[in-house]
């Protein structure tokens, strides 16, 4: 019974850091090339997300096949007015110069 408690004010907790957060939200990257080489614009699969820098997918590293870069916008509940993001990555970035995404195992391997 005490955990579930616990349980319930540390994710209370979290909710009221996140979206207390959100106001003067700092935006990472518009566009892929806003980051270092061997990173990419990428955009988390959460309503709001807020999209950051992320490095590229090493041998093993979890991809998306059909993960192509892509020009959206987004706009947030705190944020002024829209925001244009172009080249990003949803979820994963893609693979490092020399590897590519295999369909079966969805991860990064080197080309053969
Ligand atoms: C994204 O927009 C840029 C110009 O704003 C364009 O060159 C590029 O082809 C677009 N990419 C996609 C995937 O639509």
């Amino acid at each position: 019974m005490e955990l579930y408690k616990l349980m319930t004010v540390v994710i209370l907790a979290s909710l009221l850091t996140c979206c207390h957060t959100k106001r003067n939200f700092h935006i990472e990257c518009l566009d892929t090339e806003d980051c270092a080489d061997t990173h990419c614009c990428l955009l988390g699969g959460f309503r709001y997300s807020i999209p950051r820098c992320a490095q590229l997918g090493d041998v093993g590293a979890i991809c998306r096949p059909s993960g192509e870069p892509f020009n959206t916008t987004v706009s947030y509940p705190d944020g002024e007015g829209d925001v244009n993001l172009r080249n990003v990555y949803w979820l994963y970035c893609s693979c490092q110069d020399g590897l590519y995404c295999d369909r079966q195992s969805h991860t990064c391997q080197k080309e053969k």
